[in-house]
């Protein structure tokens, strides 16, 4: 068939469009339209404003009627521009739990339809991809974008974004997996090269993408901005071709994280190295293809094979289907989503028996820390959301028929205005993270006179202290004011138990933050702990609606709470060393400050319980730890051996008065062979529903036998060796309830052997 003039893009007629486009429009398709973020240095097609404040676009080609394509942040919700010029229409988004408080659901179905209402609302603000999920590993409790990230373990990461992936994708609209691949640190994470063992990249770093890609089949994967092992993320064709590609089959795009045209870097590099879509795009990229070709430099069959995956990714778009979006979501219904699944995946650290709070036996609390009225519903950067409301601790407590002190609202009322204010004039100006459109920002702590404190135990029945903490992208989180407490908030915590305690009332601590904080100083003195993550929009309710017992706490954490930060064994390493090399700053000062070249991976697998498991290490909160109202009991398991597949199944039995959920997580621990193994590793894990007291369901998991290998450098291959494989099943890495050993023939699957590291590296051993 010959195409004409009128020939348009069709999802059955891609060969044909690749005869018909000139190498322009193929260069052009290649490069993003630009985008809102930087559209002052770059803006290429006038795409950028078809919705106010999504982060890029693909570019349209009318010729062809190829149209442009939106793709907005994520993870967390759809983060655009709340108000547009010229109207009086508003574009809130509904912000749902952040990354870490979704995965202490361990309930992929809940997360499947937290899922599908974020890809509905993306759906119906008229954008075709969401950035998100986030997936890169916790491997250090101090990177500044953890909160958008699910776990220290990659299993739970692939599981929990593979039903992201599937909930999203389900309304029609794309994901972007990110960032692909090593990117666990903020700090100088457009330049950092992260040197790690090709064993550590394939069993932690990458496998919970090789999950994700396997099981939910996303649209688009953005590549990172670090270096592995000494070459870009974005131009790495070991890692976005013959790992993503050619070992786990991925047939959808990779965009570049958005840095434009990089230092050191040739866009050409990128397009052969299996990079579709260059975000947020500049005109010279679109020549530097098109320049690639003519002087030979760049195959034709390349920009051909990345401009074919394009139109793949386009006719599937609502952009391409010209889906009518409504620019109205229904913020109802989701918001019953996001205070359901909160209430999930918050977690209880401690609870002395005061908790839930039964026949309206506390009436009034006393409601201390800034963040108890200025609550803290997601992280900051671009994975900040704009949500029309959110139901801060006082007003969720207020719903619950639960009345405050007057006196401490007051007090920190004034304080939050005064803070803004202050705020605002001290801000640095190279800081973009810290500007307003990037998410909700931090105040200090105040201190509260005792005597004011002495003053609220009359009339309140419990207090309440919340702890918040804000962190995102850019930064990396500091130690001492961000990990640990700052003196304020631990006199704060002494003196209201001290004043509460003497009475025989409970005090409670919130923990309002988007990932771990320290908590071995101070936790023996509340009486109950929750870690309530930053839970979205409808925070103070999923938060009353467990103190109040509406909603039996089942969240389990998702990585580990060390009992100082530094106990990880990436403390070393984080965020890396320091060298002579200097860059520029991406956004503001001119000045070069010196920069950290690199990371090496010391630690290796040891990332997380790995690292704590098996050399024995105390922590605050084991990995998968987290309370209930009620008690459970699990049964013997019983297990068969398929030649693929272990099986297993348990019986959880309710043994408690009130009903709940329990997850069953099943820890194997490996014959030591050939390969070094940690004490274990988590292999499975399911969620029962909803038991009654008495009631019992029995769990089935299924683990494969290729699930059980360890990666084989000296072989590149998946390597289960034979032998005996002990299976421990319990509510945490540290609570067992049950064991059983099984007889496991040799699995091996060869692959590519690609990231190699270009130096030794000095790896921990046991
Ligand atoms: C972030 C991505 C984000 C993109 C677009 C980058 O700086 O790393 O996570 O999706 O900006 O806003």
């Amino acid at each position: 068939m010959t195409m004409n003039a009128q020939t348009k893009l069709r999802a059955d007629n891609i060969d044909e469009m690749l005869k018909a486009m000139t190498l322009e429009e193929k260069a052009k398709l290649l490069v993003g339209g630009a985008n809102n973020f930087f559209s002052a240095n770059a803006v290429v097609g006038g795409e950028a404003d078809l919705v106010a404040g999504a982060a890029g676009t693909s570019p349209a080609i009318p010729r062809l009627g190829i149209p442009a394509t939106v793709l907005t942040d994520g993870p967390a919700g759809v983060r655009i521009n709340p108000t547009r010029k010229g109207t009086d229409k508003t574009y809130y988004a509904t912000a749902f739990p952040i990354g870490s408080c979704l995965a202490s659901t361990w309930n992929t179905e809940l997360v499947r339809q937290v899922g599908q209402a974020i890809g509905n609302e993306t759906k119906e603000y008229r954008c075709d991809v969401i950035l998100g999920p986030g997936m890169n590993l916790h491997r250090n409790p101090l990177c500044g974008r953890n909160f958008e990230y699910y776990s220290e373990d990659p299993l739970l990461t692939g599981k929990i974004a593979a039903a992201y992936i599937q909930g999203v994708q389900q309304e029609g609209v794309g994901v972007s997996a990110k960032h692909f691949a090593i990117n666990s640190q903020e700090t100088d994470r457009t330049s950092v090269d992260e040197r790690v063992s090709q064993r550590a990249a394939r069993e932690l770093y990458l496998r919970g993408f090789e999950i994700a890609v396997r099981e939910s089949d996303p649209w688009t994967i953005m590549a990172s901005y670090n270096k592995i092992n000494g070459q870009y993320s974005m131009g790495n064709y070991d890692l976005l071709t013959k790992i993503l590609r050619e070992d786990w089959g991925y047939k959808g795009i990779v965009m570049t994280d958005w840095i434009g045209i990089r230092e050191g870097l040739p866009t050409i590099t990128e397009v052969q190295a299996g990079n579709d879509l260059m975000e947020p795009g500049q005109p010279a990229q679109i020549q530097e293809i098109i320049e690639g070709v003519k002087s030979g430099k760049l195959a034709m069959a390349d920009v051909d094979r990345n401009v074919r995956r394009m139109l793949e990714y386009i006719v599937k778009t609502p952009s391409f289907r010209n889906y009518p979006a409504s620019n109205n979501p229904d913020f109802v219904a989701h918001a019953t989503i996001t205070r359901q699944s909160a209430a999930e995946g918050i977690v209880l650290l401690k609870n002395n028996g005061t908790l839930p709070w039964k026949d309206e036996a506390i009436k009034t609390v006393a409601l201390f820390g800034e963040n108890s009225y200025d609550f803290l519903s997601g992280g900051t950067g671009s994975g900040c959301v704009h949500p029309p409301y959110v139901v801060d601790m006082l007003q969720g407590l207020e719903n619950a028929g639960i009345k405050s002190s007057p006196v401490l609202t007051n007090i920190y009322r004034k304080y939050i205005e005064f803070a803004k204010v202050k705020f605002q004039a001290e801000r640095h100006p190279a800081k973009w993270y810290q500007r307003e459109e990037f998410g909700q920002q931090k105040y200090p702590e105040i201190a509260i006179n005792p005597i004011c404190i002495d003053n609220e135990v009359k009339d309140a029945d419990a207090a309440i202290i919340t702890i918040g903490r804000q962190a995102g992208e850019g930064v990396d989180r500091d130690l001492n004011t961000e990990f640990n407490l700052i003196p304020e908030e631990r006199a704060l915590i002494m003196d209201v138990c001290n004043a509460f305690h003497a009475v025989g009332k409970p005090v409670i601590v919130i923990i309002n933050s988007g990932s771990v904080i320290e908590t071995a100083s101070w936790s023996s003195y509340p009486d109950a702990i929750l870690c309530a993550w930053q839970p979205g929009m409808e925070g103070g309710n999923s938060i009353a609606d467990l103190l109040t017992g509406k909603v039996n706490p089942s969240g389990k954490l998702t990585m580990t709470w060390p009992i100082a930060a530094t106990d990880h064994a990436s403390t070393k390493n984080f965020p890396g060393q320091l060298d002579d090399y200097t860059f520029q700053m991406m956004v503001g000062s001119s000045a070069p400050i010196p920069g950290h070249a690199y990371t090496n991976h010391e630690e290796d697998i040891y990332v997380g319980y790995r690292y704590f498991d098996t050399f024995r290490r105390e922590v605050a909160y084991p990995f998968g730890f987290g309370l209930s109202y009620t008690t459970f009991a699990f049964s013997q398991p019983k297990v068969k051996v398929g030649k693929d597949a272990v099986t297993l199944s348990i019986t959880v039995k309710n043994t408690g008065s009130v009903s709940g959920k329990e997850v069953a997580q099943v820890y194997v621990a490996a014959p030591q062979g050939k390969l070094e193994k940690p004490a274990q590793e988590l292999k499975a894990f399911a969620k029962t529903r909803e038991l009654q007291p008495d009631e019992s369901q029995t769990l089935t998991m299924t683990i494969p036998v290729r699930d059980l290998a360890s990666f084989d450098e000296a072989g590149s291959q998946w390597l289960t060796e034979a032998g005996t494989y002990t299976f421990h099943i319990g509510s945490s890495s540290r609570d067992i309830h049950a064991t059983l050993s099984a007889k496991i023939a040799e699995y091996t699957e060869k692959v590519n052997n690609a990231l190699a590291p270009s130096q030794p590296l000095h790896l921990l051993k046991h």
